[in-house]
Formats: structure tokens, C-alpha cells, sequence
């Protein structure tokens, strides 16, 4: 049975918690502070944060206060757009951790291909150290596709352990999620409840009053289900539990169906060939 810390393996062999909590957009200071310390004291394990979210900070801090050991927590980091490249991947890496106040990270992810700028390969490369360093335990991607994959794989001694994507009932990545398990990198849902607007989908509420849940619990569950990690965000408390319980309840494959003919190709976020902001 599932639950609340439940981890899936990675090609590495870590354990990465399957559910977790997102500050995306989430002040730094007071607001991200409650929310991590409320999702750490409810049994979140996971936490994923960015140098671009401004609030890597807020997050140390309610981690430390936590007064959980490290060694139980997973966090994930991302190198923004404008420090990509060899050298200043490793500054963006040191700044992130002095940051959050940490001496290592769980999981560090390119956070966009940038096409444009075109130096995701070299800054895979310093990832590849820090990692063989053992500065970082696991590394991954972001809002790569396909062929941005293609293109990565050419030149990496490693492949990235994770891909973190946008992906809700609307849009479904079916045959990047199907490449990602082909080559054993583990997908993400990022804005998994696309930023609150699938929230009143009749077919969703449908499901969600069959099984006396939400239809937030509902999209949290199918990402379970399909074994995509999942990192909602919420700064309310009682949404940061309502988002976690999840474990006491299955979809059926009718219910999955259904979620799956919800497909729509559509994205709240950038399409990562046209995100060039550095
Ligand atoms: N790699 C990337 O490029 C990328 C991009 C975007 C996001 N992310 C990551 O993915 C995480 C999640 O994505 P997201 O923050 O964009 O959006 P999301 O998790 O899909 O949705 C968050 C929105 O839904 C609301 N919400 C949360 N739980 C709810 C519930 N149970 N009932 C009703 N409303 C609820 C939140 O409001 P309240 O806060 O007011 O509850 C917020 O407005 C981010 O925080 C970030 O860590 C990564």
C-alpha cells in the first residue's frame, strides 16, 4: 500500500518520495516558511524549490527548525536559465546551498532547455561532477522534450535521473512519459493541478463525489497511479493535508480512462522551445 512516504527508485538507486510539496510562487519569509514547516510537520518529506522562486531561504529555515534529520528529508533545487554554463553552474549550485543552509541536495535539475541560449550540455557537465563529487545525490532535467533529451544523451556519461514536466489531466505527455521510462529517467508533474484551473472539471467532480474525495485529491492520485511524482503546492494548511491524503483510496481503470480522454495538449506554463527568459 502507498503512502504518505512512500519513495520510487531511481536509476541510481536513491529513493525519491513520490509525493511531495511545490513553493512555486510562494513568498519568501513568513509564507514560505509556515508552508514548509506545516508540510514537514504533516509528514511531507519532499520539498521542491528553485533559485528563481527567491525563496530557497524561507525554506532552509523551516527545514532546520523542523529539527528533522537531513537524512529523511528530500530536497530538490533547480539552476536558473541566466547561471547556465560550466563555471557557473557550480557558483549557482554553492549559492543554492548556502541558501537553504544545506551541505548537500537530494535532487538538482536544469530548470529549462533554453534552446536559444544552448548551453544545457556543458552545464550537464558540471552537474556530472557534482555529482561524481557527491555534492548532490541525484540530478535530472526540466521542461526537456524529447529531442532535447536526444540531443543531451549524445554528449552525458549520465543520464538525468528525473524530468520534471508540466503534466495534469490536460496534457498528458504520453510519449515523453513513455521515452522517460525507456531510458529509466523518473517523471515529475510540475503544476500538477494546473495552478488550481482543472478544479471544477465535471469529470472530475464526478469521480471525486464517488470517492468522497476532491477533485484536487482526485488529479494527485492519478499521478500516483500513472507513477508520476507529484509536488503540489498550497500555502493554506489545511489544503497542504487535504493534498496529502491520498493514500486511502484507488481509481479504477474506468475512472483512469475517463481522466485520460481529458487530454487536451494544453499548457498553463511555457512550451520549453519557446521559454528563452535568461
Ligand atoms: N520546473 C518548472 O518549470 C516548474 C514550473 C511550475 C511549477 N513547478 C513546481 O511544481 C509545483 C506545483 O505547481 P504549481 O505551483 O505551478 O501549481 P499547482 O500545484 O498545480 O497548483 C497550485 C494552485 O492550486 C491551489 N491549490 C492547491 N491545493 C489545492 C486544493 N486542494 N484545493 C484547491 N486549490 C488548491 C493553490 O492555491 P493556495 O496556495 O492558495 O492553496 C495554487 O493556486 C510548484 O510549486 C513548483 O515547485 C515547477
Amino acid at each position: 500500500m502507498l503512502h504518505l512516504q512512500s519513495t520510487t527508485t531511481l536509476h541510481n538507486g536513491v529513493e525519491m518520495p513520490r509525493f511531495g510539496l511545490g513553493v512555486f510562487q510562494v513568498e519568501d519569509g513568513e509564507e514560505v516558511y509556515n508552508s514548509v514547516k506545516w508540510a514537514l510537520e504533516h509528514g511531507y518529506k519532499s520539498i521542491d524549490t528553485a533559485a528563481i522562486y527567491r525563496n530557497e531561504e524561507g525554506v532552509g529555515r523551516a527545514i532546520k527548525d523542523s529539527g528533522i534529520p537531513r537524512d529523511e528529508l528530500f530536497i530538490t533545487s533547480k539552476l536558473w536559465n541566466s547561471d547556465q554554463g560550466y563555471e557557473e553552474a557550480f557558483q549557482a549550485y554553492q549559492a543554492s546551498l548556502d541558501k537553504l543552509g544545506l551541505d548537500y541536495l537530494d535532487l538538482y535539475l536544469i530548470h529549462w532547455p533554453v534552446p536559444k541560449q544552448n548551453k544545457y550540455k556543458e552545464s550537464w557537465k558540471a552537474m556530472e561532477e557534482l555529482y561524481n563529487d557527491g555534492k548532490i545525490r541525484a540530478i535530472g532535467v526540466s521542461n526537456f522534450k524529447e529531442h532535447h533529451l536526444d540531443d543531451l544523451l549524445q554528449e552525458a556519461a549520465i543520464t538525468p535521473m528525473v524530468n520534471q514536466v508540466e503534466y495534469h489531466p490536460h496534457l498528458q505527455q504520453k510519449s515523453l512519459h513513455e521515452y522517460c521510462k525507456q531510458h529509466n529517467i523518473q517523471l515529475e508533474a510540475w503544476s500538477p493541478l494546473k495552478q488550481g484551473e482543472l478544479l471544477n472539471d465535471p469529470t472530475l467532480i464526478e469521480i471525486a463525489e464517488r470517492h468522497g474525495k476532491s477533485t484536487a485529491q482526485v488529479i494527485l492520485r492519478w499521478d500516483l497511479q500513472q507513477e508520476v511524482i507529484t509536488i503540489p503546492k498550497s500555502v493554506k494548511q489545511h489544503r497542504i493535508h487535504e493534498n496529502a491524503d491520498i493514500f486511502d483510496f484507488e481509481l479504477t481503470n474506468e475512472e483512469i480512462k475517463q481522466i485520460e480522454a481529458m487530454n487536451k495538449d494544453e499548457r498553463v506554463g511555457s512550451d520549453p522551445d519557446e521559454m528563452n527568459k535568461y
